[in-house]
């Protein structure tokens, strides 16, 4: 919204937030400061605007250091920052730490969100647990290079400054020009950590998913069966294999396309590979659509091959720096998608190959970071990329989704280096990490979990062992893991004996059961990985009638037997019968003395699933509750009305 010659300090009501207008006293600049409280929620949202408000005379102004918004704490004698770190593989890892007096900065230069931090924080006095305390949540919607700075003054301040860019960035103003900058959002709950991420999760449910109302699909990906070796004959073996299990959605990984026969070629020429599909690739969809399947494939649209015709056509189209080599990673080099011949031209293909294949979900994948980021031209602007070239690859997907409205899309980068509010605007999942190992995964999806809610998250069944760790995993436990978010399946069913076959199609179906109450439902995280021997998460729907608890035991040790697993957010009085075996507790004993747990069996890697839903002890549904946050209508088709789509225009993270 731009409000051009308000006064300076002028405190305006635009539509549905307040605007506060600044001026510079000597230079040609304001800036506007935006206040926003979405309705039914417990967060505040922010973000600046900048303008030029000067004429040819004056020239260009460079911004090289802005933000979204400053974010002041109150005093506290001591502070924590939480936020979650790690790397390839290895996303997600929560860490709690003291906030020492300077500056502690969170961010990523890598002009993608990053594996390695993931843009939030959470800043308690020290004393929060996991369900009380003082909590203080900070985050930010952007997809490129950010940057999160929290603050302690030796006189006791402290404050979190979030904003796109990191060091370098400059972006020119012309005269009459504007800059928005990323929506930052932060929101204060005295209900601890678990509380906070209930709202985050409830907030992107209401406020930012395209479709909060649907479920997502059982997906089957072929990535770890085939890798780059797909064809049509080992496609259509594989998804007729998934379809028996009761996959609903069947995509096609990396390798389909011209000269991908490995990760050296074929990125940038985006047409079916003549020897693997020479039928190109509609009989493939056509055979997962008559087999009762969505059709899916993965792209990665920023990338180039330097083996590419596209490469050979417009070498000048990579981020690049002209006095500099452009340093391929995974033998690729990184479009500039912040060039409008650029998204144009990808937008042309994508928009063929989802019409001429009759696709219904991209995988849109990002496999490098920036490297001599820069977009050469006759302004020395270049470092604007690590902005803009992330808001060309959001104005792609928002109007490829335009254009394809019934278009599912799931981010990825590598795995879980591309999750934030922004992309979740505009992605139905993202992929967490290239890690699959069913343990490995409880670590990743714990950090996940703290912003970012369950159904959104994309979680593969693969082989045991575990590609990447060799971890022996039984087919149960890898399914217990997976479950806990959007359930895929992505190990060589080829090679799946027919007992694991028909245990995978059972534990399919107990997933679509309990599939509202996971992904729609609200989440408690009962014990975190590496808090003892167990982590179990539980899951209640939002009428407070089904609760879902999953608990796993990575490793065995010899001890006394583990106490019962305490639930939440019940209702004291009102009574729980397990689906599977037919015992009953009260909410009260539940939450106070806890659930009993099953006999897990011996040995490592030993799980359940436990499926509770209220009676009135006469086998009937009793009254709702709803543990977190506002009363929440309902109608017949019992999604909450405050989480229906709204517009985009509404959602306010642009
Ligand atoms: C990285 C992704 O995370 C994987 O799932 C897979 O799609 C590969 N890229 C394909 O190159």
């Amino acid at each position: 919204m731009q409000v051009p010659g308000e006064r300076p300090g002028a405190v305006l009501e635009a539509d549905d937030h307040v605007v506060v207008r600044l001026q510079d006293r000597t230079r040609p600049l304001a800036w506007d400061l935006h206040y926003r409280v979405p309705t039914g929620g417990d967060l505040l949202e922010r973000w600046t605007e900048f303008h030029h408000t000067g004429t040819a005379v004056d020239g260009d102004i460079l911004l090289l250091r802005y933000a979204s918004a400053h974010w002041p704490l109150p005093q506290r004698p001591a502070w924590r920052i939480g936020s979650v770190h790690g790397g390839w593989s290895r996303e997600g890892c929560l860490d709690r730490s003291a906030l020492p007096v300077g500056e502690t900065v969170l961010g990523s230069r890598r002009g993608h969100t990053g594996h390695h931090a993931n843009p939030w924080a959470t800043l308690d006095a020290g004393e929060a647990g996991e369900e009380h305390g003082e909590v203080w949540n900070v985050a930010l919607a952007a997809s490129g290079s950010w940057r999160l700075t929290a603050q302690r003054t030796a006189a006791g301040r402290t404050g979190v400054v979030a904003g796109e860019g990191h060091e370098g960035i400059e972006l020119r103003l012309a005269p009459g020009g504007t800059h928005r900058t990323a929506v930052s959002l932060a929101l204060y709950t005295e209900r601890g950590f678990g509380g906070s991420s209930r709202a985050f999760h409830h907030h992107l449910r209401t406020h930012v998913l395209p479709h909060p109302e649907e479920l997502r699909p059982v997906l089957y990906n072929s990535w770890e069966a085939t890798s780059f070796a797909v064809n049509e004959e080992n496609q259509v073996a594989l998804a007729k294999r998934a379809a028996a299990l009761g996959a609903e959605l069947f995509v096609l990984d990396d390798g389909w396309f011209r000269g991908r026969d490995d990760d050296r070629a074929g990125l940038g020429d985006w047409t079916p590979h003549p020897h693997r599909f020479p039928r190109g690739l509609r009989p493939l969809a056509d055979e997962v659509h008559r087999l009762g399947m969505a059709f899916g494939l993965w792209v990665e649209p920023e990338m180039v091959n330097v083996d590419s015709d596209l490469y050979r056509r417009h070498p000048d189209w990579v981020l690049h720096l002209p006095d500099r080599t452009a340093t391929e990673l995974r033998n690729q080099l990184v479009l500039d998608f912040s060039r409008p011949e650029v998204t144009d031209w990808a937008l042309a293909w994508l928009r063929r190959l989802v019409a001429d294949n009759a696709v219904d979900f991209l995988k849109w994948d990002f496999n490098r970071s920036f490297s001599e980021a820069g977009a050469p031209g006759p302004v020395p602007d270049a470092r604007r990329v690590h902005v803009e070239h992330a808001r060309g690859v959001h104005q792609v997907l928002d109007r490829l989704r335009a254009d394809f409205p019934c278009l599912r899309v799931e981010a990825c980068a590598g795995g879980g280096g591309r999750v934030d509010p922004a992309v979740l605007a505009r992605a139905d999942q993202v992929w967490a990490s290239d890690n699959t190992d069913a343990v490995d995964r409880l670590i990743v999806q714990h950090g996940f979990s703290q912003l970012y809610p369950a159904g959104v998250m994309s979680a593969w069944v693969t082989d045991s062992p575990n590609p990447l760790t060799g971890r022996v995993v039984p087919l149960r436990f890898r399914f217990h893991s997976a479950m806990a978010g959007v359930l895929g399946i992505g190990g060589d069913l080829t090679r799946w004996t027919e007992a694991e076959l028909a245990e995978a199609g059972r534990l399919v179906r107990v997933y679509k059961d309990i599939r509202p109450v996971v992904q729609q439902g609200t989440q408690f995280r009962l014990l975190g990985p590496g808090e003892g021997p167990l982590t179990a998460v539980q899951y209640l729907d939002a009428s407070g009638e089904r609760a879902v608890v999953l608990v796993w035991r990575p490793g065995t040790t010899f001890g006394p037997p583990l106490p019962p697993l305490r639930l939440r957010g019940l209702a004291p009085a009102d009574r729980y019968r397990d689906d599977d075996t037919g015992q009953e507790w009260s909410g009260a004993t539940l939450m106070g003395f806890g659930l009993p747990l099953p006999d897990l069996p011996p040995g490592d890697c030993a799980s359940a699933l436990i499926r509770l839903r209220r009676v009135d002890g006469r086998g009937r549904s009793a009254r709702p509750v709803r543990p977190d946050g506002p009363a929440v209508a309902h109608d017949a088709t019992g999604i909450p009305n405050a989480q229906r789509p709204q517009r985009k225009e509404e959602r306010g993270i642009g």
